[in-house]
């Protein structure tokens, strides 16, 4: 059909942020399609006249309807790619073509924000979210789906969102891991094919965290065009990269529902979780940067509204596991103290039945053996030493070997014609079920209530395998929105203890759960050089001071690899610090170090935690730079043995401000490979005074390195003279 440029029939709808723009066209009576995600353009500079299905000639064997990359594909109009819905009635009606009805927009400082209203012939109504926040670039997107049939639908799949990702984003890149390995970074090509990620394991899970990021070939992680989003969502997932018919791709993601596990009766509605996603033309640490910004400023919750300086740990865990003793407790808080700890959180092991991981989860009283006269005394011991006193806690869990178990066994999720399935020889409660979570509020509020407890470790140590509510359904989902109702509810009850989200280390770390959180178990690896990969890769999508990271015991309890104090503190500063060890064994000099670094990290946390932080590599190694306000801390980190005789200058891209900079070495860890009687005049300048370096020279040239041995670090201090 010939276009009238002069009788537009669509309309060009758009969102903006500081750097970013999305653009929707729309038609009423057509499905609206995608024009842009990425660089922010002014209405001026587009072509508003042509719509999608103008700018396309009818192709050889395609169907006879031409339109562009849809904003949520239907299902049955001869599109290849992923229907982003999947629902039936007694499989019939699967067939959705979504078209317009009307949108709305709103417009703040802030955000601004986009409803789009579809509806399909079968009486699907379904309403399309989009929220662009200004100072993050970040879009987030949710979708609702309301049953207006008269018939109760099976839901099999309901995308959040759709996002565009233009031909040249050929990359893809994603987490993979394991227990004490998370965030293991993976980029491959984007097949012709596309790509899926799923995870089965009921938790944000270590294998397959909910994150995922679109590159350029030639981004890294300076450089070039990179789309990353992260689904706000604690549970069982999906994402697809579907290779559209002009070879550009659409990224879909959402939450993977089991079989029979979301019926929508006749007048119900859906509401997916909220997918978000960073745009940037920066690399990775522009995305990364967008994803910390909006976390910050979007997502953390804290009590009074800001956030206060991170407290240093001290947890008790690989100190003493399950042996709860008064007096090595208590000694080993008057330890934390003297070296400049500021919160002791007790570990597993205070409740009943609790000498091993075999039995007593469910009990969440205090053992009367091990605490007589309740947590109060050590409690009390721990604030007179001027630390805050915080405890683990498991509500999700239960073990048959509790008073619980005996006394409730049908409150775990189980199916009834299974074996029970143990995991850590344990089961999961239904905490959907009103009288199981009114059990968990009650035990935990009375804690809360009793003790002058500021922060709970909120533990997660299995995955959820046999998820079935009494009624037979699968619910895994039900399971994620009781846990968050939970959290809720006790942090309207409780908003001074903050906590921790933590699952056999980093198995539950994702946007959704941290709007109920303030910090991340990253792992339960303290080797600093696996640590240097798993907070590198977690530092891609949350900002440091809730990247939870302890000086751990030498040899590390869980590769039993050992490195230098030093270098386990210089790992342990760039997040939120803190020490898991037996600190009563170190000796003077080692408690000297540890203090020193503790120290170091209390004057620096808030460059560490309130500014801008970005990564990069190193030939033989990793460095992170966060700054703030004029101060950068830098670490570099040496994992491998030097590619060269000589170290080259480090470029520090992303280096913001003009003028000098007074770099000064602040702390060392592991030995400089040169000849012993060899003179370091340029080395030992920057360990007393500093060194006045040009910061647009630091930027280009880069700062002059020695060259270290493997497992080594060096911290540096970046102060520019006129901020
Ligand atoms: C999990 C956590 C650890 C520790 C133990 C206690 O493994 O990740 O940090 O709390 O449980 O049982």
């Amino acid at each position: 059909m010939p276009i009238d440029p002069s009788a537009p029939t669509h309309t060009l709808l758009r969102l903006e942020s500081a750097n970013c723009c999305a653009l929707i066209e729309w038609e009423v009576g057509r499905m609206p399609v995608w024009r842009h995600f990425g660089a922010r353009m002014a209405m001026t500079q587009l072509s508003t006249q042509w719509p999608a299905s103008a700018l396309r000639r009818q192709a050889n064997a395609s169907m006879d309807r031409l339109d562009g990359n849809p904003v949520f594909p239907g299902f049955g109009n001869g599109l290849s790619l992923n229907p982003a819905l999947r629902a039936h009635t007694d499989g019939r009606g699967a067939v959705h073509e979504w078209v317009a009805t009307s949108f709305e927009q709103t417009t703040s400082a802030a955000k601004q924000t986009l409803e789009l209203h579809l509806q399909d012939a079968s009486g699907l109504l379904l309403d399309l979210h989009f929220t662009l926040c200004w100072e993050s670039d970040v879009l987030s997107l949710h979708s609702t789906l309301h049953n207006r049939s008269a018939h109760a639908l099976q839901l099999d799949w309901q995308a959040c969102g759709c996002v565009p990702l233009p031909a040249d984003l050929s990359d893809v890149a994603h987490f993979s891991g394991q227990w004490g390995h998370e965030f293991q970074w993976q980029r491959t090509a984007l097949a012709a094919t596309g790509w899926q990620m799923q995870n089965r394991h009921g938790r944000s899970s270590h294998e397959a965290p909910p994150a995922c990021f679109a590159l350029t070939p030639h981004s890294n992680d300076h450089q070039g065009e990179v789309i990353a989003v992260q689904l706000a969502w604690s549970g069982n997932h999906q994402f697809a990269m579907d290779r559209c018919d002009d070879g550009s791709a659409l990224l879909q993601a959402g939450v993977w529902l089991a079989p029979g596990e979301t019926q929508l009766a006749a007048g119900a509605s859906n509401h997916t979780p909220t997918l978000h996603v960073s745009w940037s033309n920066q690399g990775l640490n522009g995305v990364s940067q967008n994803f910390h910004r909006f976390a910050r400023s979007q997502v953390l919750q804290w009590n009074g509204g800001t956030m206060r300086a991170r407290p240093v740990h001290l947890n008790t865990w690989e100190a003493v596991y399950f042996d709860h003793d008064d007096a090595t407790l208590r000694a080993l808080a008057e330890r934390a103290a003297a070296l400049g700890v500021e919160r002791f959180v007790l570990d597993d092991g205070w409740f009943p039945g609790r000498p091993n991981d075999h039995s007593g989860l469910g009990d969440w009283w205090p053992d009367e053996q091990k605490y007589p006269h309740g947590l109060g005394p050590l409690i009390d011991h721990v604030q007179g030493l001027g630390m805050e006193f915080g405890l683990w806690v498991e509500p999700e869990m239960v073990n048959p070997d509790s008073d619980l178990f005996r006394a409730h066994p049908d409150w775990a999720l189980q199916v009834s014609d299974h074996p029970l399935q143990l995991g850590r020889q344990q089961l999961v409660l239904d905490v959907a079920r009103p009288e199981v979570s009114a059990y968990l509020f009650e035990k935990l509020d009375t804690l809360l209530r009793e003790n002058s407890i500021r922060y709970l470790k909120w533990d997660m140590n299995r995955d959820l395998a046999q998820a079935a509510d009494a009624q037979g359904h699968m619910a895994y989902a039900a399971q994620v929105r009781a846990l968050y109702a939970l959290l809720q509810s006790l942090r309207e009850k409780h908003p001074a203890v903050e906590i921790e989200s933590c699952a056999s280390g980093g198995g539950r770390m994702d946007l959704g759960i941290l709007q109920y959180t303030q910090r991340f178990w990253t792992s339960d690896n303290n080797d600093a050089v696996s640590r240097i990969a798993i907070q590198s890769g977690a530092a891609r999508l949350f900002p440091l001071e809730v990247l939870g990271a302890h000086v751990g015991p030498a040899p590390a309890h869980t590769t039993g690899r050992s490195q230098s104090l030093a270098l386990r503190c210089a790992v342990a500063l760039f997040g939120h610090m803190g020490v898991e060890a037996d600190v009563r064994k170190l000796t003077p000099d080692e408690a000297e170090v540890l203090a020193r670094w503790i120290s170091l990290y209390k004057k620096w946390r808030d460059v560490l935690h309130g500014g801008t932080f970005s990564q990069g590599c190193t030939p033989n190694g990793v460095w992170w730079l966060a700054q703030s306000g004029g101060k950068a801390i830098l670490g570099v980190f040496t994992q491998r043995a030097p590619a060269s005789m000589h170290h080259a200058p480090l470029r520090l891209t992303g280096l913001v401000g003009d003028g000098f900079c007074q770099v000064r070495l602040l702390g060392m860890a592991g030995q400089e490979r040169a000849r012993g009687d060899a003179l370091a005049p340029w080395l030992d300048a920057l360990r007393d005074t500093g060194v006045a370096c040009a910061a647009t020279e630091l930027r280009h040239i880069g700062l002059p390195l020695p060259n270290m041995n493997p497992e080594s670090a060096l911290v540096f201090a970046l102060e520019l003279q006129n901020p």
